[in-house]
């Protein structure tokens, strides 16, 4: 059934180009620098609007690497794609987030274990109340691990997925239950994962400070980085 969907509108990916985990990142030139710099052989299976995918190998085992923009209702549809065309098993997704706790400082990595949002994405379903997105615990439980025998000091916690990137300075009340942080797409890749029967985390490494109004360099960002990937890739 699936592979009689692909291509998809948005992804130019013959059924088998695809591996059955997928790292995704908003930056498509990460997406790139991802999959030229950590995979062996890797291809380019798309290049539809710019949103890049590659495919190659980590550590013997098959991966994809695919971005997916800014905010819920673009990575919506490229994971809808990916779980529902494809038959993707697991989404990891590798992002940048602003800090909203004090606790939280520039370069440390977040897993995603909840995605509260402010976004209506969930409506369409008309539950008969509020979802509650969370991460695969699998995957979450393989990140911890992970990231402990890399020895990269982590958080667990919950994150805010928002639909604002500007001017919304009421947003900051999430830290007073706790909400260590705020990026855009967790809670809908969460949603996707959990309708179509399969498996998402978000890592997050801290670029901005929304309480300090500290920036991390360039530098910095890129240390982060190579801590979130090489914590993901672990767990394909
Ligand atoms: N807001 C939303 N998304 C982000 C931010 C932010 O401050 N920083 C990095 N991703």
């Amino acid at each position: 059934m699936s592979r009689e969907q692909t291509p998809t509108p948005h992804i130019a990916a013959e059924y088998d180009d695809i591996a059955r985990t997928v790292l995704v990142c908003g930056d498509p030139l990460r997406a790139k620098f991802i999959a030229e710099k950590y995979l062996d052989n890797a291809r380019c299976y798309s290049e539809i609007r710019g949103m890049l995918g590659f495919t190659g190998i980590y550590k013997g085992k098959r991966v994809s690497v695919q971005g997916h923009g800014m905010g819920i209702p673009s990575i919506g549809i490229y994971s809808y794609e990916l779980f529902n065309c494809y038959d993707v098993e697991k989404i990891i997704r590798v992002g940048t987030c602003g800090a909203y706790t004090t606790d939280v400082q520039l370069g440390d990595v977040l897993f995603a274990m909840g995605a509260c949002t402010d976004s209506n994405f969930a409506d369409k379903y008309k539950f008969p109340g509020t979802y509650a997105p969370i991460a695969d615990f699998g995957l979450l439980r393989g990140a911890v691990e992970a990231a402990e025998r890399l020895d990269i000091p982590y958080r667990v916690g919950n994150i805010l997925s928002s639909d604002s990137f500007y001017d919304d300075p009421r947003q900051i009340e999430w830290a007073r239950a706790g909400v260590m942080g705020v990026e855009m797409e967790a809670s809908g890749l969460y949603l996707n994962a959990a309708m179509s029967g399969r498996k998402a985390l978000t890592i997050l490494s801290v670029t901005d400070h929304l309480a300090t109004g500290e920036r991390m360099s360039v530098e910095g960002r890129q240390t982060g980085l190579d801590q979130m990937i090489r914590i993901a890739l672990e767990i394909v």
